[in-house]
């Protein structure tokens, strides 16, 4: 297919990371964030801020925070004032406050070195540094749930009372604690949990027609005229709405939906093509439930993917085979395997999952014998997933 034959007129305004100029639907949150940081630009260093932003999956915490951070930077320069907004994924950094205070002071210090300091160092250095530049920040804590997962209340309290020991200094650090339920901040010490929830942003699920209104702006940017009709985009909102509202799913869709519209030629994409996409990725989704599996239930499983890796023309295997591939990556992975029995709990967790399906070969040969098979995914991908999930797991654990 040659480039002019796309359906696209540029596919970049689909991907993951862009951040669109305007988003819809988000006006009166972003408007509620720039009240709130209204100081930042009026006073600067007179105080700092903290504001948590709540939200489901995909309903544009990480995209709202950005726009804002983007927005507000270019305010500031513009009134020559020295205003950095730095966002940090606290996941990305295997939410470790040290290593997420080092991602902040390398945008000050590039070279800055990994070695030879304690978190609580990084922070006073951080502050070092803001007050010999006079710089203030703005650091967007996104998916704080993993820094509190690893570290516990310790980091939020350190950085939510960073003043009291600089009595008299400029403010220096503002925060925007980003998480998807409060759950995840209920074990924090209440004055801490009272100092993040006294300025809150809440983000509800998208209802359909506004999926539609942020759809209809990515076909704008994204498409040529007239490729999407109008009832794909209704299809899409439809089945992202009952995705609990979520946004990237959405635009995923839609990115998909138009990748097999050039795969097959066509020069629009017909509502086909999304019903097509949504196959694709509840596959894909389904590798999100591999994490969640326990020690031996991934170690079976990736004796299964092994066994039709190196049997690449069957279809099916016997409980016998699979426990044999099993033992091997028992010993792989230096763990003791489990009994036949419990194998036999693991698989009808695997089977509940859909992962696996079990069937019974029919009488014949020597009795009856289970048959394993992988019906939906693809035994590489199986493998690489599970081993990387493994090797966390065997070598954290
Ligand atoms: N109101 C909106 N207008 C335009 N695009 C949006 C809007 N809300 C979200 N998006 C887009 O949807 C996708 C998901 O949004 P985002 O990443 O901000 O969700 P999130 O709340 O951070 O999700 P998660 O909890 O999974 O991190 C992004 O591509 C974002 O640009
Ligand atoms: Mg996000």
């Amino acid at each position: 297919m040659s480039a002019n034959r796309s359906v696209f007129k540029d596919e970049a305004k689909l991907d993951i990371n862009y951040v669109p100029n305007r988003l819809p639907h988000r006006e009166a949150e972003m408007r509620l964030l720039t009240e709130f940081f209204s100081f930042a630009l009026a006073a600067p260093g007179k105080m700092a801020q903290r504001v948590l932003v709540v939200g489901d999956v995909g309903t544009g915490k990480t995209a709202l925070s950005q726009r804002f951070g983007a927005d507000i930077t270019q305010q500031a320069k513009q009134r020559g004032i020295n205003l950095h907004c730095i966002h940090v994924n606290c996941r990305q950094y295997r939410g470790s406050l040290f290593l997420i205070l080092h991602y902040a002071v390398s945008t000050f210090h590039p070279t800055f070195p990994k070695r030879g300091f304690s978190a609580e160092e990084l922070l006073n250095i951080f502050l070092q540094v803001l007050d010999e530049q006079n710089a203030h920040v703005i650091l967007v804590l996104d998916e704080l749930e993993s820094l509190i997962e690893r570290e516990g209340a310790e980091p939020v309290y350190k950085l939510t009372r960073l003043q009291e020991a600089r009595f008299g200094k400029p403010q220096r650090i503002s925060l925007i604690c980003i998480l998807k339920s409060l759950k995840s901040i209920e074990g924090l010490d209440p004055s801490t949990r009272s100092t993040l929830q006294s300025n809150i942003i809440r983000l509800e699920p998208y209802s359909r027609e506004q999926l539609i209104d942020i759809l209809n702006d990515r076909v704008q940017l994204a498409f040529k005229p007239f490729t999407v009709p109008e009832e794909t985009v209704n299809l899409i909102a439809e089945i992202a709405r009952s995705e609990g509202g979520n946004a990237r799913f959405a635009i995923e869709l839609l990115w998909r939906a138009g990748k097999y519209a050039d795969a097959e030629d066509f020069s629009y994409v017909p509502p086909e093509f999304v019903r097509k996409a949504v196959s694709s990725i509840y596959a894909i989704a389904r590798k999100s439930d591999l994490a969640t599996l326990t020690l031996h239930e991934k170690l079976l499983l990736l004796g299964l993917a092994r066994f039709f890796k190196e049997n690449s023309d069957r279809a099916y295997a016997s409980l016998t085979e699979v426990e044999r591939t099993y033992a091997v990556v028992c010993e792989e992975f230096g763990v003791q395997p489990h009994t036949h029995t419990q194998l036999w709990k693991y698989l009808q967790m695997l089977s509940a999952l859909g992962i696996i399906k079990k069937s019974v070969s029919s009488a014949g040969q020597r009795g009856r014998t289970t048959l394993l098979c992988l019906p939906s995914i693809p035994v590489k991908e199986l493998e690489k997933e599970l081993t990387t999930l493994l090797e966390k797991e065997v070598e954290g654990g």
